[in-house]
C-alpha cells in the first residue's frame, strides 16, 4: 500500500501542468510511462498473488480448526497435481514478468537512431551540454553551462561522461538516472512530449558540493527548439561600447589583473565569439539569458527577479569569493581569501567591488536574442 500511494503521489504531479517539475511519474516521457505500466503490472500481479495466498492460509486454519476435528487428520504422501499447480503458478508469473522486464529493457535503452545529440560533461560542480551537431558560426561547438535545451516529441541522445569523479545524471521528468564516469561516454535515448523547465540533480555523492550540483532541463516546443539553437550558433558575444562597466568588465575578463594576482576568467571560461575560450569551467556564452547561477545554487523563477538587487547581491559574492559560498568550486577568489584546491590552501587574487561589478555588468550582457530566450514563457 504505501508503494501504491507514492505511486499515486507521482502519477498525480505528472498530470498537472508542468512548467517547474521534479517527477518520476511524468507521463510525457517514453521512459517513465514504461516504467509505470511494468510496476502496475508487478504491483496488480503481488496483490493477486496476496489475496490468494491470504485466502489459502485464512481457509485452512478456519476448515481444520481442532475444536472441529476430534479424528487425527488424513495422513497422505504426495499429492501429484497439488504439487504441479505450486510450481506451474509461480514459473507462468516468472515468465510473464521476465517478458514484461525485457520488453521494458528495449524501451528504456533504445538503440540510438537519428536523435537529436547533446554531449553531457559532469564536473565538480557543474554541467556543461554541448550540441556536438552545432557548429558556431564564431568557431566551435555550441555549449552551454548548466542549462540544457531539449526539443520536445523526438528522441534526444545523451552521450554522458564526467571529467573528474562519477557524477549521476538524473532528471526524473525525462528518465532514470544514469552514471557519468570519467574516461567512459554512454549514450542514452531520452525524451519528454511536453515543453516545460524539468530539474535535474547529480544523483552521486561526489564529494564536497554534491547537493550544489544541479541542472535545468528545457524541453522546447520543435519551432523554439530550433529558433534556440540558430540563435545560439549565430550568436557573437556583443561588443561593449566603449567606456562602459562592460567594456571594463569585459578587459577584466579576458586579462584579469596581474598586478594583483587576480587571473582571467577566460582562461577557464568559453564566450563564444570572444577569445575567451576556456574549458576548465562552464560555457558563459549566453550567462545573461541563463536563470540559474552556480550549478543551481541559486535560481530565478522571473526574469525581473533574476536582475533585482537580491541576484546582484549573489553574483557579487558568487566572483568575489566562489569556493566560500560553494564548498569545493575550484574558482579562484578574488577577495584575496585563502581557499582549497586539492587539499592545498591558496590564496586568491584581488578586484576591488566596483571591478567586480564591472564583471558581473559583462556577464549579464551576454545576452541571447529575446526570440530566442528558452526561459521565456516559463514562470
Ligand atoms: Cu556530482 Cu554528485
Amino acid at each position: 500500500l504505501p508503494t501504491l500511494a507514492i505511486l499515486g503521489a507521482t502519477l498525480l504531479t505528472g498530470c498537472q501542468p508542468v512548467t517547474q517539475s521534479l517527477s518520476i511519474g511524468d507521463m510525457a516521457s517514453a521512459y517513465n510511462r514504461e516504467i509505470w505500466w511494468m510496476s502496475i503490472w508487478a504491483i496488480a500481479l503481488s496483490i493477486i498473488i496476496f489475496i490468494g495466498v491470504s485466502y489459502a492460509l485464512f481457509y485452512t486454519v478456519q476448515k481444520f480448526r481442532e475444536d472441529r476435528h476430534d479424528a487425527p487428520p488424513a495422513q497422505f504422501h504426495g499429492n501429484n497435481k497439488l504439487e504441479t499447480i505450486l510450481v506451474a503458478v509461480p514459473v507462468v508469473i516468472v515468465i510473464l514478468l521476465s517478458v514484461l522486464t525485457v520488453k521494458s529493457m528495449a524501451v528504456l535503452n533504445p538503440t540510438p537512431n537519428q536523435a537529436t545529440k547533446i554531449d553531457v560533461l559532469a564536473k565538480q560542480f557543474w554541467w556543461n551540454f554541448a550540441y556536438p551537431e552545432v557548429t558556431s558560426d564564431a568557431g566551435g561547438v555550441v555549449t552551454n553551462g548548466n542549462e540544457m535545451i531539449m526539443p520536445t516529441k523526438e528522441a534526444v541522445a545523451l552521450t554522458i561522461t564526467s571529467g573528474d569523479v562519477i557524477h549521476g545524471f538524473w532528471a526524473p521528468n525525462i528518465g532514470g538516472q544514469r552514471a557519468a564516469m570519467p574516461s567512459v561516454k554512454k549514450t542514452w535515448q531520452v525524451d519528454n512530449d511536453r515543453a516545460g523547465v524539468y530539474q535535474g540533480n547529480c544523483s552521486q555523492l561526489c564529494g564536497a558540493s554534491h547537493a550544489n550540483m544541479r541542472y535545468k532541463v528545457i524541453a522546447l516546443d520543435q519551432d523554439r527548439y530550433n529558433t534556440t539553437l540558430a540563435a545560439m550558433k549565430a550568436y557573437r558575444a556583443p561588443e561593449p561600447a566603449p567606456g562602459s562597466a562592460e567594456a571594463r568588465g569585459y578587459t577584466l575578463f579576458m586579462q584579469g589583473k596581474a598586478s594583483t594576482g587576480a587571473t582571467s576568467c577566460a582562461a577557464c571560461h568559453r564566450v563564444q565569439g570572444t577569445p575567451a575560450a576556456g574549458v576548465q569551467g562552464p560555457d558563459l556564452s549566453f550567462f545573461g539569458t541563463r536563470r540559474t547561477l552556480g550549478a543551481g545554487m541559486w535560481e530565478a523563477m522571473t526574469d525581473a527577479q533574476w536582475t533585482d538587487a537580491k541576484a546582484a547581491e549573489e553574483l557579487h559574492a558568487w566572483i568575489k569569493h566562489s569556493p566560500l559560498v560553494k564548498p569545493g568550486s575550484l574558482m579562484p577568489t578574488y577577495d584575496g581569501s585563502e581557499y582549497m584546491v586539492k587539499g592545498k590552501m591558496v590564496k586568491g587574487g584581488t578586484l576591488t567591488d566596483a571591478e567586480i561589478d564591472d564583471i558581473a555588468a559583462y556577464l549579464r550582457s551576454l545576452k541571447l536574442p529575446e526570440e530566442a530566450d528558452y526561459w521565456k514563457g516559463t514562470p
